[in-house]
Order: structure tokens, then sequence, then C-alpha cells
């Protein structure tokens, strides 16, 4: 197991507790914000079919369901999480389709029969080893269209070592909180996506934004 998310009793527990905003790292509001902004400043509009990966709670949906509505979808490895987010959206928009979220581990986009403008994993590869990334890219391809972006964030750092990121939390190269080199990162990406280095983009735990462009 890589990443206490996959067990999804613990999870049942929280969601149960009233804790699924503070589960996937708390920083509600300002986590969320920093995330639509950021999709905005990429161009995100109301008309591109848009999907979260690792989307728990919907602390970046509820934000993007407003402009995006019926176009928002999201994938969850957490079923309780997933439970969670249908509640979250509903409270935004009632007329969201609770098809959009789906419970899944496996990056499968199929069951949405869509493709997709812009794509969004943030915190994701946080927790995941570099084979969970190929995997995910891999099975996703086939539903972005040409083009498209799929932004992607990590913790900097070196292969062999545990270090302190800025904010003064420690990352692994082996375990979660993982940490990857831009070059490990890229040497990773399968020959269906473009690998981009984006770096810094003010998340207050350093996290650093790569942009993968589906060929
Ligand atoms: C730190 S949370 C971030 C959630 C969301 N992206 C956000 O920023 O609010 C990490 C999320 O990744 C999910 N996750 C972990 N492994 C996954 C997988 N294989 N497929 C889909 N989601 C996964 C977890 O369940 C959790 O909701």
């Amino acid at each position: 197991v890589f990443t206490f998310y996959l067990d999804e009793e613990r999870m049942r527990r929280e969601v149960a507790a009233g804790r699924h905003r503070d589960v996937i790292g708390g920083l509600w509001d300002e986590i969320g914000a920093l995330q639509f902004d950021w999709l905005a400043r990429q161009g995100l509009r109301s008309d591109h079919k848009f999907i979260d990966i690792g989307c728990g709670s919907l602390r970046a949906g509820v934000r993007l369901i407003p402009l995006l509505g019926q176009n928002y979808y999201g994938i969850d490895v957490s079923p309780a999480l997933i439970s969670a987010a249908v509640d979250e959206a509903l409270a935004v928009d009632p007329d969201f389709p609770p098809a959009n979220l789906a419970a899944n581990g496996d990056f499968a986009l199929d069951t949405f029969d869509q493709f997709f403008d812009v794509g969004l994993a943030q915190s994701v590869f946080t927790h995941l080893p570099l084979s969970e990334l190929a995997r995910c890219l891999n099975t996703t391809a086939p539903y972005f269209k040409l083009g498209a972006r799929l932004y992607a964030t990590f913790f900097r750092g070196p292969p062999d070592r545990p270090v302190r990121q800025p904010s003064g939390k420690w990352s692994f190269a082996d375990r979660d909180p993982y940490h990857f080199d831009p070059a490990a990162i890229e040497a990773t990406t399968p020959p269906s996506w473009e690998f981009e280095w984006i770096g810094d983009w003010n998340h207050p735990r350093d996290l650093q934004m790569v942009a993968f462009t589906k060929l």
C-alpha cells in the first residue's frame, strides 16, 4: 500500500466523522482557490471538458463546478471520498450529475464516454510512486483530445534521499510523501504525452507544477 488514501476503512471513518475536507490535506479554501486560479490563468473555459484526477472531496471541484457545470468530471480511488464529493457538488449545483464523479483507482476514464480538453492531478503523485504516474498517463491518454493539457503537481527532490521542503515538511524518494527529480518525471512520460516542467505556482507546501500535453 503506497498511501493511507488506499485504506478505505480509514477513509470511511474520516468521512463518517465529517472530516472529508481535512483528510485530503486541509487548507480547503486556500488550495481550492489556488487550483481554480491556476486553471483560469491557463485559459480553462466553461465549454471545456475537464477531468479532476484524484479529485478527493472536491476542494477544487466546488470552485470549478460553478464555471464548468456538467463539464466537470472527477475520479478518485476512494468510494467514501467520492460520496462526500457528490454531497459537496450537489450543495453548489443541485443539477450536477453524480455520474460525473467515479470511484476508481485505475485511472479508468472510459466510464465517462468523453474526450477531455484539460485535466488536473493536484497532490496525487505526491502520494504515489512514479510507476503510478506511468499507469495514469498510459491509461488516460486515449480520453484526452490532441493538444489537451494534463497538469500535475509534485514535490521536487533528489532520487536517493529525503529532503526537507521549504515549508519544513520532509519528503522521500521512496515513500509517501514522495518527491521526484524533474528528469525522472520526464523519463517516465510515455510517448503519447509531452512533458513540460513549470515549477513554482505558489502552492503553500511547495508542490511544483508539471504540464503534460497530449500528442
Ligand atoms: C492530497 S489528496 C488531493 C485531492 C484533490 N486533488 C485536492 O487537491 O483537493 C490526494 C487524493 O488522491 C487520491 N488518490 C490516491 N491514489 C489514487 C488513484 N490511484 N486514483 C485516483 N485517486 C487516487 C486520494 O484518494 C486523495 O483523494
